[in-house]
């Protein structure tokens, strides 16, 4: 199945700032969240039909600390404190996945920090049905 990707730069972002000076991301950057509980980026996905699909952060860490997640899809918690630990420097670019039901249409896919670090930069999402 083909993935469809989004770029966080190109998302609602809150409490964040587009940055692009950790090589490796794709498009024309990444979101540094801030570092405090309830920062967020916000995907607006479509999907052709109804179903199982399969969302993959793409995301760095350059701190040994893990920066969890909420990942919510349109407003309700599906993966509440998704891990999104160190990865070595933060132009470490790594994938991690959440799998979700998805309505035809449009549909909101949000991550939010959990914890006062805020979440780790993030690069893009990528959705398979
Ligand atoms: C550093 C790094 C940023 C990162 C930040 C953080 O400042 O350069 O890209 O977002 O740490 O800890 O969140």
């Amino acid at each position: 199945p083909n993935a469809t990707r989004y770029e966080a730069e190109n998302a609602t972002i809150s409490q964040g700032v587009v940055e692009s000076n950790h090589a490796g991301y794709s498009g024309t950057g990444f979101v540094n969240y801030d570092n405090l509980v309830g920062s967020s980026v916000e995907f607006t996905v479509t999907a052709a039909a109804a179903g199982t699909a399969t969302l993959a952060f793409r995301f760095a860490n350059g701190t040994t600390a893990n920066r969890p997640m909420d990942i919510a899809v349109n407003g309700a918690v599906v993966a509440a404190n998704k891990a999104f630990n160190g990865t070595g420097a933060w132009t470490t670019w790594q994938t991690t996945t959440v799998s979700a039901q998805l309505a035809a249409g449009t549909n909101t896919v949000r991550a939010t920090a959990t914890t006062a670090n805020g979440g780790p930069n993030l690069d893009h999402l990528e959705v398979t049905a």
